[in-house]
């Protein structure tokens, strides 16, 4: 189903749309995260990426609860952003040798990964909260924490590698 698909007639379609893409994009991502914990050398990047494996697990558990208290069977659409994101980050991975520039890439790689959900939670929260469901949306707004706490640390890793580099 494309996005202008004309099974998408209201909000709450749109809403249900938006929901089944990001639900494909953390499946998507719970695949991906074991390579980069394997991939990654420095320990706090490596615990960092087995930390957020098991918040994404959560993230698919607390979508699965958004679509049931919605009234809707969890079902997938297509996420082809997130797929190239993916993509891209094992291209890049796949052609790096040197440790420390791979966690580099890594970093990278995760940021857009997390930088992608946070704009797809803070789309659905807003939709959730015009269409009166202040149920999911604490369940979202949960995920977009994570999201951003995430994104925050890695952040803080990119920041201290290069401060190291420069010392
Ligand atoms: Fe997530
Ligand atoms: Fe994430």
């Amino acid at each position: 189903m494309g996005f202008f698909s004309k099974d998408i007639k209201t909000m709450d379609d749109l809403f249900v749309h938006t929901l089944r893409v990001i639900y494909y994009a953390e499946k998507q991502i719970v695949q991906a995260l074991p390579a980069m914990v394997n991939k990654s050398s420095d320990p706090q990047l490596k615990q960092g990426f087995r930390v957020h494996l098991g918040e994404t697990k959560n993230h698919v558990t607390r979508l699965e609860q958004v679509f049931k208290l919605h009234g809707q069977q969890p079902t997938l659409v297509d996420c082809p952003a997130i797929d190239g994101i993916i993509d891209e980050a094992e291209e890049v991975a796949g052609e790096v040798e040197d440790k420390s520039v791979l966690d580099a890439a890594l970093i990278a790689a995760a940021q857009s990964v997390e930088h992608y959900e946070i704009t797809r939670y803070g789309t659905l929260i807003a939709w959730a909260k015009e269409l009166g469901r202040s149920d999911v949306v604490a369940l979202l707004q949960q995920n977009l924490d994570e999201e951003k706490a995430a994104d925050k640390k890695l952040t803080a890793m990119a920041e201290s590698k290069v401060n190291r580099r420069a010392a």
